[in-house]
């Protein structure tokens, strides 16, 4: 059996169906494309069938990056499985992944069929998709709770019928590790074509062991393992990419796997990953958090100033944390900009280099010293920003300690295309005055969310620090993230008030109606 396990990456597929993670087809160009530096062998592009929005960034995803595999997702139909290669022929090497649920529970109350049907829904939609390509995946959904005897003989079914890839999800995040590895090593061993397709899990981390259980698969065979950037997805998410990675290559006397990861890419990929959802990483997040190798404790201080092996099992360079050699400040030319914006990993064209490059000058004229998230910042500001409805032309806000209750004036300019149709402004009191702020943004544009969430965070550290602000906000059930980073905090809270409404919009206009997976 090889000892090369796939790593097929669902970040922008099931990540994105993590509450408050959708990404715009730009973000998901630039996620696609950092993935693709990454190394991952598949990447998940969406679900095509899912709406005229997920079709068309499915399409675009698969045009911008020309190693990976680009795969579509799709129910076991026919129309379903011919929009998926509509959206995905165009990569260079395209896969269909098709899937049915194989539990009694998903089998009786959710698809209402029997095991009988399944099996031939199995064998239409296998062979239709062979038919297209010769990259083809099945998933049996729930599989961790279906019959075994019926797993093996729709697995079977699915590989006669051209499936190259067969995958065994813990949809529910309910197995444990002993179970799935057991599971798969019965599946391997008593699926009569089981040669003929590479076994591939994908858990889910409701247990917290979607990580556990992923790495119990691949001692039990699984050669394709289905992950996400720092773990997002559907509820308590997937198995995270780089728990996975870590674990395989600092323990790989014991594993013996190889991948095609670039483990220096790791952090970079979750930083823009954060940066895109506007969700930070959460300090204590394992290899990427920001406590993940600081060593608080005088004994573990110690131990680590004499040998730095007595605490840490890996380096943070390792993984992509320390820092790089070129240093941005206000004398910086466009070349060391250029080289920096291509170290963060972004490909830009000469038009967009121009805006970074003015952005980052304007920022550095009043920083010392700029480090690499503010550069990101930038680049994530003015490239990913274009097609906004609403902007923010101007404000000025009064914060007021006296008897003047605080204020805010705010102009907002509306744009279609590329061309502003017209301006309003207005004045408001507020509580405080990001509340002022906000109450003449909801006026202005005649939308009134509830705002769920507010965070702030100091993208880097001092006190001219560009601050980081996310906000989640709800509109009649439709939820939208905006972020936004500037010197100002009260700039940057109204920014990424604006970003959300404007994403909200989208969303609106492009409503998806996911079935239901
Ligand atoms: O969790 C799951 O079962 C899935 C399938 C569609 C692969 O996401
Ligand atoms: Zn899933």
């Amino acid at each position: 059996m090889s000892d090369r396990v796939y790593i097929f990456d669902t970040t922008l597929r099931d990540g994105e169906q993590s509450p408050g993670a959708t990404m715009n087809t730009q973000e998901k160009i630039a996620m696609a494309q950092q993935l693709e530096k990454l190394g991952v062998d598949i990447i998940e592009a969406g679900f095509p069938a899912a709406s005229q929005g997920d079709f068309e960034a499915v399409q675009a995803i698969a045009a911008s990056v020309s190693k990976i595999q680009v795969a579509g997702l799709c129910r076991a139909m026919v129309p379903d499985i011919d929009r998926a290669w509509d959206a995905v022929k165009g990569a260079k090497n395209p896969r269909i992944h098709t899937f049915i649920a194989t539990s009694d529970i998903h089998m009786t109350h959710k698809l209402q069929k029997s095991p009988d049907e399944v099996l031939e829904m199995t064998r239409k939609a296998v062979s239709h998709a062979a038919s297209l390509t010769k990259n083809v995946e099945w998933s049996a959904e729930d599989a961790s709770r279906s019959d075994w005897e019926f797993l093996v003989k729709i697995t079977e079914v699915a590989i006669a019928c051209g499936a190259t890839t067969v995958n065994i999800p813990d949809t529910v995040g309910y197995t444990q590790p002993f179970e799935y590895y057991k599971l798969i090593k019965y599946l391997m061993e008593t699926v009569p074509n089981a040669s003929k397709a590479i076994f591939s899990v994908h858990c889910h981390n409701d247990l917290g062991l979607a990580v556990a259980n992923t790495l119990a698969a691949i001692q039990a065979g699984a050669r394709q393992a289905e992950v996400t950037v720092s773990g997002i997805g559907e509820r308590a998410g997937n198995a995270s990419l780089e728990e996975v990675i870590m674990a395989l290559n600092t323990r790989k006397e014991m594993y013996q796997i190889e991948t095609g990861v670039d483990t220096e890419q790791i952090f970079p990929s979750c930083r823009l990953l954060s940066q895109i959802i506007g969700q930070p990483i959460p300090p204590y997040k394992a290899i990427v958090g920001a406590n993940a190798f600081a060593h608080e404790s005088g004994i573990h201080q110690d131990g680590m100033l004499k040998n730095p092996l007595t605490y840490e099992i890996m380096t943070p360079r390792a993984v992509g944390r320390a820092g790089t050699n070129i240093v941005i400040g206000k004398h910086s030319g466009s070349h060391a900009i250029k080289a920096k914006v291509e170290e963060l990993g972004y490909h830009l064209t000469d038009e967009q280099l121009a805006v970074v490059f003015t952005a980052v000058k304007g920022l550095a004229d009043k920083k010392v010293q700029l480090h690499d998230e503010d550069v990101e910042a930038m680049v994530l500001e003015k490239v990913h920003r274009k097609r906004d409805r609403y902007r923010i032309k101007d404000m000025s806000v009064f914060s007021g300690a006296g008897d003047v209750p605080p204020h805010a004036a705010v102009v907002m300019e509306f744009v279609e295309g590329d061309k502003v149709i017209r301006e309003k402004q207005v004045t408001k009191f507020g509580v405080g005055s990001v509340d002022a702020v906000f109450g003449c943004v909801c006026e202005l544009v005649d939308v009134h969310p509830t705002l769920e969430s507010y965070q702030v965070s100091a993208v880097t550290g001092g006190t001219d620090a560009l601050a980081g602000v996310s906000v989640r906000i709800e509109d009649h059930g439709i939820r939208a993230v905006g972020r936004a980073n500037d010197g100002d905090v009260i700039k940057a809270s109204a920014m990424a008030f604006v970003n959300a409404l404007n994403r909200l919009e989208k969303t609106k206009e492009e409503k998806r109606e996911w079935p239901s997976l």
